[in-house]
Parts: C-alpha cells; structure tokens; sequence
C-alpha cells in the first residue's frame, strides 16, 4: 500500500522524499555541505587548482586503465598481439590508448607544477610537513606507474625499457643482483618479467598511491589550504614569525569574513563551493582537452614485436627519464662513478622528501630563503641540463 501511494504521488515530490528518506540514513546533505562549503584562500586560487587537475587526471589513467585491461594480455607472447588487435580492430581502442599515454606524459607535468607551487609557497611547513613528505611518495609512485607501464607493450621499446630498468637495481652494492633476480624472475627478461611488472602496474603501486591520496587529502582537510605566506596579513616586525604563528593559531573552518585587523584567520577567504571549484573544473577540463586531441592526433606508438636478438635497436627513454639515462652514460667511465651517481638521486630524493625536516626556518616568501631556493633551483636545472644532453645524444637535435 504504502509503495502504491508513493507512486500515485507526482514525480518531482517522489524524487525529493526518495532524496528525503537516503538523506535520514546516510546524512547526504551534511556531507555535502561539509565538502563544498569549506573556506579556502582566495588569492592564488588558479594555482591550487594543479592538486585537484593531478587527483582527475589520476582518475582518468585509471579508467583508461581499465579499458585496456579490456583487450591485453599479459603474456610475454601474446601482449603486443592484443595490443595490435586493440590498435586496429576496436572502435576507439587507439584513441584510449594514446589517452592513457598522453594522460600520464600532462600528469607527471602537472604534478610536478604542484610541487613547484607547494615548494615555492613553503606550504611544507609546520602544520603541513606530511602533507609535503605524502606529495613526495605520491610523485615517485607516479614515476614508478609511468615506467612499468612503459615496458608492457612487448614491442622493442617496451622489451628494451624492460631490459635497461630491471638493470638498474643491479648497480647497487651487494644485494642489488638479487632485486634484478626477483623482479626479472631469471637472469634475463622474460615472460616472468612481464607478470611480474604487470601486477606491480596495475595492483601494487596503484594500491598504495589511492591510500596515500586519501591520506593526503584528509591532512589537506586538516590543514586547509593557507600553507602559503601570500593568505596572511602582518603588521609586525617580524612579519615571517607572525605568519608562522598564525597559521599555527588559525584553526579551521575558517570564517569567510574578516575577523578585526589582526584577525587568527588567514585574510580573504571564499567558500570552496563555487569559487575554487569552478578553477579545479576549468583547468581540469582544459588539461583533459588537451590529452584528448594530442592522443587523436598523436596517439601511443607501437613498434615493431620484441625481437631480444636485434643488435641495431637502440632504446629510446620516456622524455622524464632522460636525466636518469644520461647518468647512466657515467658507466663506462668507471663502476664506481655511476654507482656514486645514483646514490646522488637517491640521497637527492630522500633529501627532497624530507625537505619540511632540513628547512626549519620560520621564512615563507621565497626571497627570504635562498638557502632552499638557490639549490632547489640548481638541482632543477642539472636535471634539466641532462635531459637536453641525453636529447642531444638521442635525437641529434
Ligand atoms: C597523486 C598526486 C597528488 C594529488 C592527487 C594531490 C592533491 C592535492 C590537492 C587536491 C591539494 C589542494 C589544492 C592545492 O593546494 O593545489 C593538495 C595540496 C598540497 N599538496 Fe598535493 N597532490 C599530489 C601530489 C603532491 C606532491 C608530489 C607534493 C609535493 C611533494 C604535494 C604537496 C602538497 C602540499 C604541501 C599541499 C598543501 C598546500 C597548501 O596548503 O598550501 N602534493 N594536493
């Protein structure tokens, strides 16, 4: 009786008490509300928009994932089979493929733009140090998606990356021939290889980068987003102290009014709902947009199948992992140079992820930390400058 009179009512009043009765149960429109009507700053709102463009641009490899998963086989000899098949017989099977290629080349650029813009801004500092040191460990699971994805095509490319990345463990020192045993499954790279690197794809790393990213985001619901000098408002002295203060005083919610001059809050607030999020869409949509006509245009390359006889193949590295490549050069000049070389990153990775620990100054602006800022700036330009030498070598530009 009671679903009959329900539907005898008319539709708009049945949508709203279905909405009503979910609402009792689940507590819909608090949670909204909670999630879209959060304070957050109003100046440099375009620049906070890069976190929210890496989370959909996360989400976009993942379905793109998926649809792959559709067609290949993660078999050593029928891989680049399905991938072909996929490439030439189904209907927008090229098209997603060179999305999921684009999207990941636009995401590790627009991560990396985060972490300028969070490096830049100091945002790593008190309260804010493992939102800085959770942004690392999601930057190099990211680097470490974009290479295992790199070597599952079974064409040249992906069979030579295979070979050349599951190499690298063994330059470290004494246990470094056994991480290149157990990751290879042999001596040489083979079908074990493959398994292996496809589960490490597409369960392990993207298990723990969706955990870090809501760990990420409940410290960024924490903090709020006013890690950046630029939110505050001094009249002291001692501007950097009394920032650093205020943004240890300021407790969130944040009022979206100023408070009296020497408010707690960070000045000029707007609610998350539409300001932000109307940024977060724009550049979302326009980096989307982007990947969808570079993957139409462009696409993904297949090469020719694996051959692992060829002599005259000559690898060619993803253009983010040319800085790495290049360093690997340094071994003919010696063993021990190159193995000093790595360690170099490795401590330059560790030192970058522990950075909110190494900079304990109360200094927001940049100007005001050149002892950050000058080697921040010059390992971003050694990067660089390998890259263009290992282009140059690669490329003859
Ligand atoms: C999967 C990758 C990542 C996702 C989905 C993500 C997402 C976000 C989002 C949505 C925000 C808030 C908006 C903004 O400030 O831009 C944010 C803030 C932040 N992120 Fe990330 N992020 C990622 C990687 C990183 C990396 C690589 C770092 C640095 C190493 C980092 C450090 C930070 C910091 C310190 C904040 C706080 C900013 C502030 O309060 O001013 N994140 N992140």
């Amino acid at each position: 009786m009671a679903v009959l009179r329900f539907l005898a009512r008319p539709l708009s009043r049945r949508l709203r008490s279905g909405y009503g009765w979910v609402d009792e149960r689940a507590g819909t429109t608090s949670m909204l509300h909670k999630g879209l009507y959060e304070a957050v700053p109003k100046r440099g709102g375009w620049a906070y928009a890069l976190g929210s463009a890496t989370l959909a641009l996360i989400l976009l490899q993942l379905f793109t994932g998926i649809f792959l998963l559709l067609d290949y086989v993660p078999s050593f000899s029928q891989a680049y089979d399905s991938l072909h098949y996929l490439e030439t017989s189904d209907r927008f099977g090229a098209w997603v493929r060179g999305m999921h290629l684009w999207g990941a080349y636009v995401l590790i650029l627009v991560i990396g733009l985060h972490m300028l813009r969070t490096f830049l801004s100091a945002s790593y500092k008190r309260p804010r140090e493992l939102n800085w040191v959770s942004g690392a460990v999601l930057f190099f699971l990211t680097l470490g998606l974009a290479i295992t994805g790199a070597m599952l095509p079974m064409d040249n490319a992906g069979y030579w990356t295979a070979v050349v990345v599951t190499n690298i463990p063994h330059y470290l020192p004494f246990i470094g021939d056994g991480i290149r045993s157990l990751w290879r499954g042999s001596d040489f790279v083979g079908p074990v290889t493959l398994t292996r690197t496809f589960g490490i794809h597409i369960w392990v790393l993207p298990f723990l980068l969706f955990a870090l990213i809501g760990g990420h985001l409940m410290l960024l619901r924490r903090h709020g987003e006013f890690g950046s000098w630029v939110n505050y408002q001094t009249d002291t002295d001692d501007p950097e102290r009394e920032i650093t203060e205020r943004i240890l005083r300021a407790e969130p919610p944040y009022p979206t009014k100023r408070t009296g001059r020497r408010w707690a809050a960070p000045r000029d607030t707007v609610d998350f709902f539409p300001d932000q999020i109307f940024k977060d869409i724009v550049i979302s949509v326009v980096l989307i947009a982007v990947i969808f006509v570079m993957s139409y245009v462009a696409g993904a390359p297949l090469d020719e199948r694996a051959d692992p006889a060829t002599l005259t193949y000559v690898p060619t590295p993803e253009w983010f992992y040319l800085p790495l490549d290049q360093m690997l050069l340094l071994y003919p000049s010696g063993y021990l140079i190159l193995v000093g070389g790595l360690g170099l990153v490795g401590i330059g990775a560790l030192m970058l992820t522990l950075l909110p620990f190494l900079d304990r100054s109360h200094a927001r602006a940049p100007l005001r930390r050149p002892e950050v800022i000058i080697p921040g700036l010059f390992l971003a330009l050694v990067v660089v400058i390998l890259a263009v030498l290992g282009a140059n070598r690669l490329f003859n530009l």
